[in-house]
């Protein structure tokens, strides 16, 4: 069976679209391929020496039965919710909006499948209100808690909510029926509580960070709960796993897009905006996101010195933002690298109406297909930039389908693990998270931070002199 593909695409970077002053020269790119080849070389072994683990999740198949069997285990539930944050819960949305359809959730005839809600947040008008709406439905409810430490706070707030609330409705004995955690194989917080309340428990793998993870139970679970074919996703990852593991860097698509990425950053064009013409991949920019500023922005390169480096994720939605960002994006800095996500085939598409007698001048759009039009947005409004000098790459999908969905991702991380071999930093580390953890615990009351607590206090308070 011929499978769908994606394709990268940069001829829009190059000097021959958009000359020397933005674009990249043949020489440059010569340049870029002796820097990056060692680099290519370099993961492979940092791979050999079982140090990228994520780049071995195509091939777990023993995962995917386990999957699949507490999927099928837990299909009986009307609504699964996800309990997670960041890296345990961008990519499971990421996942649903791209392989379901848009109104998944509403509509009893799109879905055959439970309802998918991942929380993502405390934000406690969010909550309330969802718990408000499922109070009457927790006994047809399964609740996925994500965490790889098991202490994240947002993560552990949504469980303590959720585990008070099914055992004062369904009794204690519930949380075994209504739960599953996915943690760490052996230690912290979660699987601890796991193995106490007797859950049903799925891993994150060992040396897998949770921006890394979608592509192991984190994010496979709920796309099998919700009908997605988790094989294919991972066969369209193994498939790109050939081509980002090529050591030509001009064959190598994670490598040519590291470099590009880097190249420019260096070049003062330090924002790199996703925007996808296809709302099914909205999330994958978000994704993206956390991915590209977790993994790149970081104080100090790998021998101590103080670089403080990291190109800056924005992302964007076509055509919506067209119409908010675009005057921005061509008249605005020229410090900006695009990324078009676009989609040949949208596998389902809608025929515009005729235009009334009064508005002729609406005619051209009569009886044209609504894939056209986006499409022809996107390559106008490429186009219009290219005509202001700014870069632009596009990466296309032939059709969003898990496969395809499996290669975007694995091409996005090894582009990550590749830049991070450029800027000289550890891609896999998150040291400026924690100062802020700290100061949560702190304010929250945890005794063991009660000296940070002092130290927060002008900032937990207003200073009178400066509110106007
Ligand atoms: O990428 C990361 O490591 C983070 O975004 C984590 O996924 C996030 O902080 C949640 O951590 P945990 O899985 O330990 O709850």
């Amino acid at each position: 069976m011929k499978q769908h593909q994606i394709k990268f695409y940069y001829k829009n970077v190059t000097a021959e679209v958009l000359g020397s002053e933005h674009g990249i020269t043949e020489k440059q790119f010569d340049q870029l391929a002796q820097k990056t080849e060692p680099l290519i070389e370099q993961l492979s072994a940092d791979r050999s020496a079982d140090k990228v683990r994520y780049r071995d999740l195509p091939y777990q198949d023993k995962t995917v039965e386990q999957v699949k069997k507490v999927a099928k285990e837990f299909g009986w539930c009307e609504n699964f919710v996800v309990l997670g944050i960041g890296g345990s819960a961008l990519g499971n949305i990421a996942l649903q909006t791209a392989l379901n359809p848009y109104m998944y959730n509403l509509d009893d005839k799109q879905r055959k499948c439970p309802r998918l809600f991942v929380l993502d947040n405390v934000d406690p008008s969010q909550i309330s209100s969802f718990l408000g709406w499922l109070t009457d439905r927790f006994d047809k409810t399964v609740f996925n808690v994500i965490s790889k430490s098991g202490r994240t706070a947002e993560t552990a707030a949504q469980f303590l909510t959720v585990c008070e609330m099914l055992e004062q409705k369904l009794g204690k004995n519930s949380l075994k029926k209504h739960i599953i955690a996915t943690t760490d194989p052996r230690e912290g917080t979660l699987r601890k509580t796991a193995n106490q309340f007797g859950l049903v428990s799925l891993q994150v793998p060992d040396g897998v960070g949770g921006r890394f993870s979608v592509l192991s139970a984190v994010g496979l679970l709920s796309a099998a709960i919700c009908g997605v074919d988790i094989e294919q996703l991972l066969a369209g990852a193994a498939e790109m796993d050939k081509k980002v593991s090529q050591q030509s860097f001009y064959q190598n698509p994670a490598a040519v897009n590291a470099a590009i990425n880097w190249h420019y950053y260096n070049r003062g064009k330090r924002i790199s905006v996703m925007m996808p013409y296809s709302y099914t991949l909205k999330d994958f920019a978000d994704w993206y996101r956390q991915l590209w500023a977790e993994s790149l922005g970081k104080a100090k390169d790998l021998s101590g010195r103080d670089v403080s480096v990291g190109p800056t994720p924005v992302k964007a939605l076509g055509a919506t933002d067209q119409h908010s960002q675009v005057q921005l994006y061509r008249e605005g800095p020229n410090d900006k690298l695009f990324t078009f996500l676009a989609v040949e085939d949208f596998g389902r598409d809608v025929q515009i109406g005729p235009a009334p007698a009064v508005a002729p001048e609406l005619g051209y759009l009569a009886n044209q297909k609504m894939s056209k039009l986006l499409n022809s947005e996107r390559i106008a409004t490429e186009y219009a930039l290219v005509a202001s000098g700014r870069p632009c790459l596009t990466v296309a999908f032939e059709k969003v389908c898990p496969y395809t969905v499996g290669q975007f991702i694995y091409l996005f991380e090894v582009s990550t693990s590749i830049a991070g071999l450029l800027f000289g930093i550890n891609a896999y580390d998150q040291p400026a998270v924690e100062l802020g953890k700290e100061a949560t615990f702190a304010l929250m009351g945890q005794s063991e931070f009660a000296a940070l607590a002092e130290k927060i206090k002008p900032f937990a308070q207003m200073d009178n002199r400066f509110i106007i």
